[in-house]
């Protein structure tokens, strides 16, 4: 009986059977292993918080802070031991064995343990926490008995937004970062760069925002109406601004890659410095949008510009990877001039797609040399890749399979299921979107690392991400829209074992779920949630 009792448990673990009820724990993503057990913690005025190690003060200051603000309760913190509950251990030690960014999270009748080996598995044992908390609630909190092992299975767990395109203020990109960190991603992706806008300050250059981050109008509505307005738009980040979001997202255990994209992508950079392209003739930032001919010359002037520029974004961002686009470079410009003609003849090269490459491996250069590694999309597959480069796959799965056999690390992101600006529902009783459908249950159903790799190749799969280009999103309401809650079935393919992954019980959990949303003021998909839409 003790036996059939455990096996039910490890199988349904998400329902506690007490009293004959199901209760759901609306956790996402599931956690690895969990047991529900029976009764229940009460967080209240008088529960204490004890933690023997320094080292995790901040998180402590964090889990404080938020059940102040959320709740009115204001918990005292002790520097001994509790010999009675009831009280909340946050315990970090080096040795404890659990997978990098793992806790443990044990709730009993009179006191909670969270244990982890650093402050981001206390972190993300928090977040359990804060899921498990009710909502709303004053007075005393019941906090569900449960024991949990936790750690991630991937080790990039993205989120990209697109600010080209239309741009987010500083308090936008910090929720979005909450948002993202809520689900255990730890990777944001920054668009920051594109045809349409060039939205970060580089001092030695000042055109690049004075001229770059604003265009003259946009397009309106569907693209095959062809309609523009003529109102100025734009803005940019300062660099200031800059450090601190990264800060606020390493607080956050989020790290920030930001992309600056060439060869292509570039009109905004051109408009402001025309020499960087190969015809030198005046241009605008773009105010439609598509996939431009006028692109950066892979000119030795270019090279300098971008040197100085990817310097002073290296000197914002200390994350390792920094990424340089290299997507839809149309080869127009470059078949036609003199100067790239004389580039592949002096470089012995055969064409346009391996002076794209030659392209990527001089800024790889410029990367390497300050210990950072570049990410582009998957063209730069294309005339070779650079030695030591990442490989970001939208076209499909095929370019980070070619990648991760040539041993190079691969962050997926197929637009079949990661493409967040496509349709979520049936076009007619959605706003207005680029294109594509990609419902919950399809992102929920993608498996990240393809089964055509070998033993020494799936490990260069690091993760996948999600990504929200912002043609046809207009507003932070929009982003969330279109993100949520599609991100948080994202997250739970790169945080659970597929073993444990089931579509009816995430859409169970998320139902609850998104209560939390409503009272953290996030926008979502509502139709996800009809019955129809699963
Ligand atoms: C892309 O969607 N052009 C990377």
């Amino acid at each position: 009986m003790r036996l059939i009792t455990s096996l039910l448990i490890s199988l349904f673990p998400l329902f506690s059977l007490s009293q004959g009820k199901k209760t759901i724990l609306p956790l996402v993503p599931l956690p690895v292993e969990m047991n529900v057990g029976a009764g229940e913690f009460k967080l209240g005025e008088t529960t204490l918080i004890y933690t023997p190690s320094e080292q995790i003060i901040n998180e402590i200051v964090y889990f404080h802070s938020f059940i102040q603000t959320t709740y009115g309760i204001k918990l005292r913190a002790v520097k001994v031991k509790p010999k009675t509950g009831n009280y909340i251990e946050f315990r970090s030690n080096p040795e404890f064995k659990i997978p990098d960014g793992g806790y443990t999270l044990g709730i009993t009748t009179n006191k909670v343990l969270l244990q982890a080996t650093n402050g981001m598995g206390i972190f993300y044992g928090i977040q359990t926490l804060f899921q498990l908390l009710p909502v709303k609630g004053k007075g005393s909190l019941p906090l569900p008995c449960v024991q949990i092992t936790d750690y991630p299975r991937y080790q990039w767990r993205g989120m990209h937004l697109d600010c080209s395109r239309h741009f987010f203020p500083v308090s936008f990109i910090k929720k979005y970062i909450d948002c993202i960190a809520s689900y255990k991603m730890n990777v944001f992706h920054w668009h920051l760069t594109d045809d349409q806008g060039w939205r970060i300050e580089i001092k030695q250059f000042p055109l690049l925002t004075e001229i770059g981050a604003y265009r003259k109008g946009s397009m309106v509505g569907a693209y095959a109406d062809n309609k523009f307005d003529s109102t100025r738009y734009g803005g940019f980040y300062t660099q200031e601004e800059i450090k601190d979001i990264v800060s606020y997202a390493q607080k956050k255990y989020v790290s920030i890659v930001p992309e600056i994209e060439m060869p292509g992508h570039a009109l905004a950079a051109i408009a402001a410095y025309p020499e960087l392209s190969c015809s030198g003739m005046p241009a605008e930032v773009g105010m439609k949008w598509g996939v431009e001919t006028n692109v950066f010359c892979p000119s030795e002037h270019t090279f300098t510009f971008l040197d100085k520029v990817l310097n002073e974004v290296m000197d914002l961002f200390p994350g390792k990877y920094i990424h340089i686009g290299g997507d839809e470079v149309l080869k127009d410009e470059w078949n036609k001039s003199p100067i790239c003609q004389e580039i592949i003849k002096s470089n012995n090269l055969k064409d346009a797609h391996e002076l794209q490459s030659y392209f990527i491996k001089r800024i790889e250069q410029i990367v390497n040399a300050r210990g950072r590694t570049i990410i582009g999309w998957d063209e730069i597959l294309e005339g070779g890749l650079a030695p030591n480069a990442a490989v970001m796959s939208w076209r499909g799965v095929e370019g980070g399979i070619a990648a991760a056999k040539q041993k190079h690390e691969v962050v997926m992101s197929p637009g079949s299921h990661c493409y967040f600006d496509h349709y979520q529902g049936k076009p007619e009783g959605e706003p207005l979107a680029i294109g594509g459908f990609t419902p919950l249950e399809k992102v929920y159903s993608y498996e990240p690392t393809p089964d055509s790799l070998d033993m020494d190749e799936v490990h260069k799969i690091l993760g996948a991400q999600g990504n929200v280009w912002t043609e046809y999103i207009l507003s932070p309401q929009q982003v969330e829209y279109m993100s949520m809650p599609r991100m948080s079935a994202l997250a739970e393919v790169l945080w659970t074992p597929p073993a444990r992954k089931n579509y009816e019980n995430f859409f169970e959990r998320m139902r609850i779920h998104i209560k939390l949303l409503d009272v953290r003021g996030i926008n979502y998909c509502k139709t996800a949630f009809k019955p129809s839409s699963k």
